[in-house]
């Protein structure tokens, strides 16, 4: 085939933004690229092997709360946007990104299923002279080893009958002022033209683009941004329990030392990692790293130090209970959000299911407000959210504040509290010097941590 002819026709598409879309894998990274891509003019159609996913696209809802529902309906029902689970409707795409889980097992390997399954379905039906992109994170060398061979299978050769591109996503769920738009986005290329097109396509709703030298060079750039962030919060996770343990307030040191306008960057403790990429990420690249025979030591460490933070809460609950002659056993225990971020629904890997789950081995009678989460399974049980009043909340015995929202109101809890175990610091930045903390046990625990 002629490769250049291929790819000056789809470069024209792509310019023209008249390009047919498939974005397989409609979640936390699928969907806002999808609506992206169809507001900036292309046609997309979206593909999940959930069929509530395409049913709630279809019917123009938005199950990320990032998008607006009403943003899904005015693009499907201007035909810009459609979903299907039916690999067969995308034969005549133009561009086809990936963008489906990447999670690790029980034992930290890396499980790469979702990919395999989204390529080998894609292959067979992907046409001559389209785009095919991964975005899903992982370890350096993931789509040459899987996306080319899958397409080879199938006859094609990647960057000569399909271009290929990788291109990892920088989207933070929440964050109103980066978004994927304006968020700058690394991309690669199998090939010349591949990165070519790959910033073509990116470059028609994307203000800044980062080309990279290959493919494996920003795969690994992505894995090396949520590794800066695991050790940096496993650095400061372990500062924090040195602190605790000279009766300092972290957080003040913290505020401290950013003032110092050059060389520090501050990161903040908290009840322990959650979320689908900075707990999982490193953990591709440190398995993969064996390959090489070569040591990834700070991810382990970080990893060893961060997973222990749930304990930690909950071991200061159960001291702070004690100070008041009380046990764990039977203790009424109030979570205040379990979402793993605030602001966000999300409750992949987060600290709060880990914590609910040590507290209700210690017989804690344990119950959570969230008012993004009506409910999570803990261990094969169901809790559902609590409405937040003054009458639930003074008849707890502690109150465990694991997700700082912006919505809870803060001021319910000030003047209910019993004991306040408070890992986000909410206190110590909303009522700064006027929270009156707890008489029994204030002195032996530190503003922010504890209140
Ligand atoms: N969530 C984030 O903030 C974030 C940020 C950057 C990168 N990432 C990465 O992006 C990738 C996707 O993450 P996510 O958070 O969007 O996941 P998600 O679980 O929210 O969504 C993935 C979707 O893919 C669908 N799916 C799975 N296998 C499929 C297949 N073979 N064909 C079609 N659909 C399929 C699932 O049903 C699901 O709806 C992961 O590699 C993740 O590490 C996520």
């Amino acid at each position: 085939m002629d490769t250049k002819k291929l790819s000056s026709t789809l470069r024209q598409r792509l310019e023209g933004r008249s390009a047919k879309v498939a974005v397989i894998g409609l979640g936390y990274v699928g969907l806002p690229l999808a609506t992206a891509a169809a507001e900036a003019g292309h046609s997309v159609i979206g593909v999940d092997l959930s069929q509530r996913r395409v049913k709630d696209v279809n019917s123009g809802i938005s199950t990320i709360q990032d998008i607006p529902s009403e943003v899904v309906r005015r693009l499907v029902s201007t035909g810009r946007l459609r979903a299907t689970s039916d690999y067969s409707e995308l034969k005549d795409v133009d561009v086809a990104v990936i963008a489906v889980p990447t999670p690790i097992d029980e034992y930290r390997v890396p499980d790469l299923s979702f990919v395999r399954g989204a390529i080998e379905a894609l292959a067979p039906v992907v046409k001559p002279g389209s785009l095919v992109i991964l975005e899903s994170t992982s370890y350096p060398g993931t789509t040459d080893e899987i996306v080319v061979p899958a397409l080879r299978a199938q006859g094609k050769v990647a960057g000569e009958d399909v271009f290929v591109g990788y291109s990892p996503e920088r989207i933070d769920p929440g964050n109103k002022k980066w978004t994927l738009t304006n968020t700058p986005k690394i991309v690669s290329g199998l090939t010349k033209e591949s990165l070519e097109l790959t910033m073509a396509w990116y470059g028609s709703f994307v203000e800044h683009l980062v080309p990279v030298s290959s493919l494996k060079t920003a795969e690994i750039a992505k894995v090396f941004e949520n590794i800066f962030r695991i050790v940096n919060i496993a650095l400061v996770n372990e500062f924090q329990m040195i602190c605790d343990s000279f009766e300092i307030d972290v957080w003040e040191v913290i505020a401290a030392c950013s003032t110092k306008p050059y060389g520090f960057m501050p990161f903040y403790p908290g009840p322990g990692l959650g979320g689908h990429c900075v707990p999982v990420d490193p953990f591709y690249l440190a398995w993969k790293a064996r390959e090489k025979h070569v040591n990834t030591e700070f991810i382990e460490l970080a990893g060893r130090i961060n997973h222990q933070m749930p304990g930690y809460v909950v071991a200061k609950v159960a001291r702070l209970l004690n100070g008041r002659g009380k046990a764990l056993l039977a203790a009424r225990v109030a979570l205040i959000g379990v979402a793993y971020k605030k602001d966000t629904s999300d409750v992949r890997e987060s600290a709060a299911i880990r914590i609910i789950e040590l507290l209700q081995r210690e017989g804690a009678d344990v119950t959570y407000h969230d008012p993004y989460v009506p409910s999570i399974a803990v261990e094969g049980t169901e809790l559902t959210s609590q409405p937040l009043s003054a009458g639930y909340l003074s008849a707890k015995d502690v109150i465990v504040i694991v997700t700082d929202h912006v919505a809870i109101d803060w001021s319910l809890i000030a003047p209910h509290r019993p004991i306040v175990v408070d890992t986000r610091n909410v206190f110590g930045r909303s009522f700064a010097g006027n929270f009156p903390r707890d008489q029994d046990v204030g002195a032996a625990v530190k503003l922010g941590s504890d209140v």
